[in-house]
């Protein structure tokens, strides 16, 4: 079968899903995954066949977009912060506004001598992403990453493989208040980042059944009654497990910006920002640990 009747497939079966322009990204992502073939050498030469044999993966990955599975889970890879991840099912697929939240670590951290060693945590890290991109960013600092899905782990530990990266990961429940000790024994950190689950079960109707239907409902929802549960324990684990002006940093829900800065204040930390992303939404938030002279 020549690729180019296969394109023109996917463009019958998939155009009124996702529209010409993603059916076309798909196609080519397909083509570059399965069978090593650029979008430039399908330019070049329109003729190139496949066998028989070839074209079930590509029938299969068709099949699932049509059920509106995301590519990223069908192709098993995705790219974040220029580097290459793996994904699953039980693995949030990094998203481009915790791109952002990275770039702001890292800008935090250009200035900084690379003689002083820093100590960082990712808490819930999922694939990895925050975690590892930060690894292979900052110089001189040991990153630490927990969640509390071990399969997660199991993703993010191949991801750490892939990129020639060091992490140490630790399995367990941040809103286990009594574990902290245990798991933690008496680490203390320069950097806590979090992206945790945030998501409204009032807000399901926003989210779109690609996410909804195949993304794991750990790694997004919370409660409508306790919205900030994650923040609330992340923030009180961080006063005591972060040194002394030590930086916080979360990736927020936008609908809850001053609600969680609020929390995060009274909670006693100092220089509490939040940071806009690039849609000009409330969702990062910055703060810095200063203990109180009691
Ligand atoms: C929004 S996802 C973020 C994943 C990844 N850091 C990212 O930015 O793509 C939240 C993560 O928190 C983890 N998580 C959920 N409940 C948790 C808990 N009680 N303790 C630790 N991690 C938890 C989920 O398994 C998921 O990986």
């Amino acid at each position: 079968m020549l690729i180019k009747d296969l394109e023109n497939i996917f463009h019958e079966v998939l155009d009124a899903v996702y529209g010409k322009e993603e059916v076309s990204s798909f196609f080519f992502l397909c083509t570059d995954a399965f069978y090593n073939i650029s979008r430039f050498e399908l330019a070049l030469n329109r003729d190139l066949a496949i066998t028989k044999a070839e074209q079930q993966v590509v029938f299969d990955a068709l099949e699932a977009l049509k059920n509106e599975k995301p590519i990223q889970y069908i192709l098993g890879e995705t790219e974040f912060y220029g580097l290459p991840f793996k994904v699953n099912e039980n693995t949030l697929i990094p998203r481009p506004e915790t791109e952002e939240l990275v770039q702001l670590i890292i800008d935090c951290h250009s200035e900084r001598s690379d003689e002083s060693p820093l100590s960082l945590l990712d808490i819930g890290t999922g694939s990895g992403c925050i975690a590892i991109s930060l690894a292979k960013n900052i110089k001189n600092v040991q990153v630490y990453a927990m969640d509390v899905s071990a399969k997660a782990i199991e993703k993010a530990k191949e991801n750490t493989v892939l990129n020639d990266a060091e992490v140490a990961f630790v399995e367990g429940s941040i809103l286990e208040e009594t574990q902290w000790n245990l798991l933690f024994e008496d680490l203390k950190f320069d950097i806590i980042v979090s992206n945790p689950p945030y998501v409204r079960n009032l807000e399901k109707t926003e989210i779109q059944n690609n996410v909804l239907n195949n993304e794991p409902h750990l790694a997004l929802f919370v409660e409508d009654d306790n919205p900030l549960i994650f923040y609330r324990a992340i923030t009180k684990f961080a006063r005591e497990k972060l040194k002394e002006n030590g930086q916080l940093f979360f990736e927020i829900n936008e609908y809850l910006g001053q609600e969680t800065k609020a929390l995060v204040e009274s909670l006693e930390f100092k220089s509490v920002e939040i940071i806009k992303d690039m849609f000009g939404k409330d969702r990062m938030l910055k703060a810095v640990f200063v203990k109180s002279k009691k």
